[in-house]
């Protein structure tokens, strides 16, 4: 007992209360954060929201929380401190707004929003109503991805020339007759969807991006978004680099970043390392083998990483410390700023200026 409250007293044991989440959005992503919000020190999940019967009656089944088939309801739940929106992309920034607005953090699953001004709108919210407002970038938290930041950070890969990425992934019909092949729903295709995540990460390590030049086609006739992407990206930092991104691709092809600086390179793919300046195939093995531990991973099986527990776990510090969380609504509109660009730029057949 004397052992604890010295501990206590030096501040090594948290006494923190918990905080009590509830999702709004049931689907796919809703249930990876159940899962995450479950496997989290110090987060309660307490409510989920969907308009679906079925989906209420599961999350009831599954975790014994309350639910709602209106998220308004839900945000006037008094248990509720924190959010997860984990709706389709159209909703993001009315459904954030109005938990801002109720005084309830919001951790949003990307692209942040659909426009800027919508994205704009969810960060002054944040502001107005002093709650946190994060947005879903999972890879960020992953140990290789924090690997190459702390090594760019440091200076060690020297002035960065060039960083490009690489989405090749298949999407079959079924997931496009869904939200996700309708452009007013989802506000793109493979770009805001899938290639956003390894945007984020080359933006991240490049300081932001300055300007775009796109192309896209749409090789699925019945789809109102594109399914291929090809940009030339010219960073913050002076860096160049190609974004080339298509979910027509044979399954799981891969996906990653090579990063050329002035001293060495980087290539990564599905989450592992596979060429790192002059390190050894034994030495980049180990490298990957650590990584593989951190998150108890395995590369190729799950594209969506295992970063969301991580980064649950840091908004919940964020809210608890008031500090911004790493991936703030600053950074998510940040990324959806080059995609959306891009996408304008693929239809104007203009390079476009970000600002
Ligand atoms: N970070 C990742 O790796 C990752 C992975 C998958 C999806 N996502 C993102 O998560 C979000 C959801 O995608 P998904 O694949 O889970 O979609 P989904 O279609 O599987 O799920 C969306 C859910 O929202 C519910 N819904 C729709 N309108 C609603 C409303 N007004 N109120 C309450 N519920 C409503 C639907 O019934 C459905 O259950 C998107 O932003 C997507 O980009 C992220």
């Amino acid at each position: 007992m004397i052992i604890i409250y010295v501990l206590l007293y030096n501040g090594m044991i948290s006494r923190k209360a918990k905080i009590r989440f509830g999702i709004v959005g049931f689907g796919v992503a809703g249930r990876i954060h159940a899962e995450a919000i479950r496997n989290v020190y110090c987060a309660e999940l307490v409510a989920i929201c969907d308009i679906s019967e079925r989906k209420r009656e599961m999350a009831r089944r599954l975790y014994g929380v309350s639910v709602y088939a209106d998220l308004v309801n839900m945000a006037d739940d008094d248990e509720v401190d924190a959010v997860s929106i984990c709706l389709p992309h159209h909703l993001h920034a009315s459904a954030t707004i109005t938990f801002l607005q109720m005084q309830k953090s919001v951790l949003c699953e990307k692209p942040l929003a659909t426009s800027v001004a919508d994205a704009q709108l969810m960060i002054k919210a944040a502001q107005a109503s002093n709650t946190m407002l994060g947005v879903v970038f999972q890879h960020r938290y992953e140990m290789i991805n924090q690997f190459i930041r702390e090594e760019i950070n440091q200076g060690l890969l020297g002035k960065i020339i060039s960083t490009s990425v690489s989405v090749k992934w298949q999407k079959n019909p079924v997931y496009y007759r869904g939200w996700q092949g309708n452009i007013s729903e989802s506000g793109g295709g493979v770009l805001i969807n899938q290639a956003i995540h390894f945007i984020d990460l080359a933006q991240w390590f490049n300081g932001g991006g300055k300007e775009v030049y796109g192309m896209s086609i749409t090789a699925r006739d019945h789809l109102s978004v594109e399914d291929n992407a090809i940009a030339l990206v010219v960073y913050k930092n002076g860096a160049v680099g190609a974004i080339d991104c298509s979910t027509c691709a044979n399954p799981m092809m891969g996906s990653g970043l090579d990063i050329i600086g002035s001293n060495y390179s980087i290539r990564t793919r599905d989450g592992e390392i596979v060429s790192w300046g002059r390190k050894s195939s034994n030495e980049i093995e180990s490298l990957n083998e650590k990584f593989r531990q951190h998150g108890k991973f395995k590369p190729k099986q799950n594209h969506y990483g295992y970063g969301h527990a991580l980064q649950i776990q840091d908004f919940i510090q964020s809210i608890q410390e008031v500090k911004q969380p790493l991936v703030t609504g600053e950074d998510g509109l940040s990324a959806l700023k080059i995609v959306l660009a891009i996408i304008e730029s693929a239809k104007t057949q203009e390079k476009v200026t970000l600002c």
